[in-house]
């Protein structure tokens, strides 16, 4: 504050303007490029030097502050209830095609091709195939490109003001700064959660011991509907564009002849746009569209539960208009359900790769999301008991992309006898109990303070443990050993085939084929895919080796700061802390796991083995708080020298220039300054002193 002042003073307040100015543009490119494109430029430090810059700006001059400032993304201030909105335009739901099979998609081209009153001989229908995103419909609100308003579609005619807790969304725009946009712009789309968001978030909850949500679209629905933007701003949401409601002044129809066309603008106006979206001819191709996304499903980051299709051209779509509150031009093809119900049929603990025990409700067998499901996850002991799910239960069961099966919950009611009768509901278990020594290697069970999980002490002692360490290190996400499923490492761990990773590579066609039920070309499959996954990333290797609180995600930044395997072993918990996402329990963890002489001497029977790399060369040395900013020194410093005060700026990643001009970023003037300075003043350029560059340099 104080340096702000001395900045205002010395420079004029229309300087540190236009810094806040050029601050809040350049965070908006950025926080684009981050959520939307998913590309950043800058290192998150240096984003977050930037932005706490903009917000010391903000405090010293509260008046300067608006409501499409990057800072209005952390949240204001709770509110008693949210305030009620009309829109502008009714905001409608589409008519669903509940038939899964391709004859939705054909019935629906039939039905356009009859009240377009085309002939058989008439050419295809173009359709814009998207995916229904599984969240909630926004409407944003932007006048002059500003983003002024943000409701939930409520009953279609009114919805509820969120739009503090909408600015919390990293990949809505708060501003829109390309130059020819309408003066009232509504765009429409869908905000969700990601999986993995929804999974970490829960994770959160769970640990905390706070109430889990039932799936991602209750919880991105919760976050929006949260009455304290504070709390919305920590819940991981996302957002697709999908159409506009209000166009002014002049209609959407004169602006676009087809809804892509709209789509693509939306996009280049900075708004995400789902790059499954595709222009189709016919009903042959909604169907492959149809199926295409059907069997990729489980790939895509995010739930949907079907695809949109809607008729290209805007004017065919105003011919078509509407039933009652549904358009004619577009209809939502379903898939079939990621939840079911099902029956308990037991619960039993599983011990995992850390020596987690989780309890595993044992079901009768259902279709959901795409498969059978005979086992679902209850998480931990705390669950059950909150869940009160017992034997004999109906209860949901969620199935969604590549995360484990799960019991979202109990059916309420569904109790006493059980309806199918064959398996009575357990009588009233006041506490459902883990046991006290590991199911697998009797060794203790503890539970950390402070912790919800219960986990065997036993460590690779366990066998339980060991398999699940091989399965880890050999799946497709780490070092990826093909064919090296659950069923074939509990063959080879149970007749002590294998003990460590190491001894994975140590296994010969002979072992291999002499196993129960292996056919020769499978063990030699298996020798093959052995082979060809020692040549791997470090990245993968780090991941696979199974350290605790180290993912994927981490084991890249370690990689991406250290360079090398050796690097990262020997590193303090101290130069561990410096890399990205890295905080204090990943640090101990990290330096737990390499302190031990047998996880080195893991890492090195490996190396032995053949596993291979390549190892680049450390990206990120040092922060470089002033990269890409120009500086000037003029007059006498009260303790640097020119060569000290030089030094340590480029240090910092800036540069240091002989001349003022209008590219400088700031002058750092000491006493007896001349006429750089002047120069500077009648720039507008900032001023700073020592003490304003010290405080930059931290
Ligand atoms: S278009 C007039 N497109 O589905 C058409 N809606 O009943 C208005 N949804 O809750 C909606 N993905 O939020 C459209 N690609 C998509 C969609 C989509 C999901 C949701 C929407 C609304 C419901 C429509």
């Amino acid at each position: 504050m104080a340096n702000l002042d001395l900045f205002a003073a010395q420079a004029g307040e229309a300087a540190l303007r236009e810094r806040l100015d050029g601050l809040r543009a350049q965070l908006h490119t950025l926080a684009h490029q981050y959520y939307v494109l998913d590309a950043p430029t800058l290192p998150d430090a240096e984003y977050d030097r930037l932005f706490r810059e903009l917000q010391a700006i903000e405090a010293a001059y509260p008046e300067w502050t608006t409501a499409d400032s990057p800072t209005q993304r952390v949240g204001g201030k709770p509110l008693d209830q949210f305030a009620t909105v009309r829109h502008a335009v009714p905001m409608l739901s589409i008519r669903t095609e509940t038939d899964t099979e391709s004859t939705g998609a054909q019935a629906f081209d039939a039905r356009v091709r009859k009240e377009l009153e085309l002939l058989d001989t008439d050419a295809p229908v173009e359709y814009v195939a998207e995916l229904k995103f599984d969240g909630l419909a926004i409407n944003l609100r932007y006048e002059h490109g500003v983003l002024v308003q943000a409701a939930t579609r409520g009953d279609g005619e009114y919805g509820e003001d969120v739009t503090q807790n909408i600015r919390t969304v990293g990949q809505i725009p708060l501003r829109i700064s390309a130059v020819a946009i309408p003066a009232v712009l509504e765009v429409r789309g869908e905000v969700y959660m990601r999986r993995d968001d929804f999974e970490a978030l829960n994770q959160k909850q769970r640990d905390r011991g706070e109430k889990t949500f039932v799936n991602p679209r209750n919880a991105a629905a919760g976050a929006v509907r949260q009455l304290d933007p504070g709390i919305a701003a920590q819940r991981p949401l996302s957002f697709y564009a999908y159409g506009v409601g209000e166009v002014a002044p002049q209609p959407v129809g004169s602006l676009f002849a087809t809804h892509m066309a709209l789509l693509q603008t939306l996009k280049s106006w900075g708004f995400p746009v789902a790059e499954q979206t595709r222009v189709v001819r016919g009903a042959d191709e909604l169907v492959a569209f149809h199926q295409s996304i059907g069997s990729t499903r489980d790939q895509l980051p995010f739930d949907i539960d079907g695809v949109v299709y809607k008729v290209n051209s805007l004017a065919l779509q105003q011919r078509l208009g509407f039933v009652t509150r549904e358009p004619r031009w577009a209809v939502a093809h379903k898939y079939p359900a990621q939840e079911q119900m099902t029956r308990v049929l037991a619960i039993d603990v599983q011990v995992g790769r850390t020596g987690k025990l989780t309890p595993v409700a044992r079901l009768e067998p259902v279709f959901v999301g795409g498969t059978t499901v005979s086992n679902a996850t209850l998480h931990n002991l705390f669950e059950v008991r909150k869940k009160d799910v017992r034997v004999g239960d109906l209860v949901i069961v969620r199935r969604a992309g590549d995360v484990i099966p799960e019991v979202v919950g109990r059916v309420a009611n569904a109790d006493a006898g059980g309806a199918s009768g064959d398996v009575p509901r357990s009588p009233y278990v006041p506490n459902f109990r883990l046991p006290a020594q590991c199911p697998v290697c009797g060794s203790a069970v503890v539970r950390e303070k402070g912790e919800a999980n219960h986990r065997c002490v036993g460590g690779l002692f366990c066998s339980a443990q060991r398999k699940q360490a091989i399965l880890h290190f050999a799946q497709r996400r780490a070092v990826e050993v093909e064919g090296l499923g659950d069923k074939l490492v509990e063959q080879l761990v149970d007749a002590h085939v294998i003990r460590t990773l190491p001894d994975l590579y140590r296994l010969g066609f002979t072992a291999l084929a002499s196993l129960e039920r292996m056919a020769d070309k499978s063990a030699q499959n298996i020798v093959d895919a052995l082979e060809k996954s020692k040549q791997t990333t470090l990245p993968r290797f780090l991941f696979g080796l199974g350290i605790r609180h180290v993912g994927e995600a981490t084991a890249k930044e370690l990689v991406r700061h250290f360079g090398s395997l050796d690097a990262i072993m020997d590193a303090s918990e101290e130069a561990l802390l410096q890399v990205n996402d890295v905080g204090p329990i990943v640090a101990k963890s990290l330096r737990t796991f390499f302190d031990q002489a047998h996880n080195r001497e893991v890492v090195e029977q490996l190396r032995a083995c053949g596993i291979r790399w390549e190892e680049g060369a450390a990206t990120s040395e040092l922060p470089k708080p002033l990269a890409g900013m120009t500086f000037v020194l003029t007059g006498t410093l009260p303790t640097l020298g020119r060569d000290d005060a030089k030094d340590k700026i480029e240090a910092a990643g800036g540069k240091v220039s002989g001349s003022v001009s209008k590219k400088t970023s700031y002058v750092v003037a000491g006493s007896e300054a001349g006429s750089k300075l002047t120069k500077a003043q009648e720039l507008g350029v900032a001023v700073l002193d020592e003490a304003a560059l010290l405080e930059m340099l931290k």
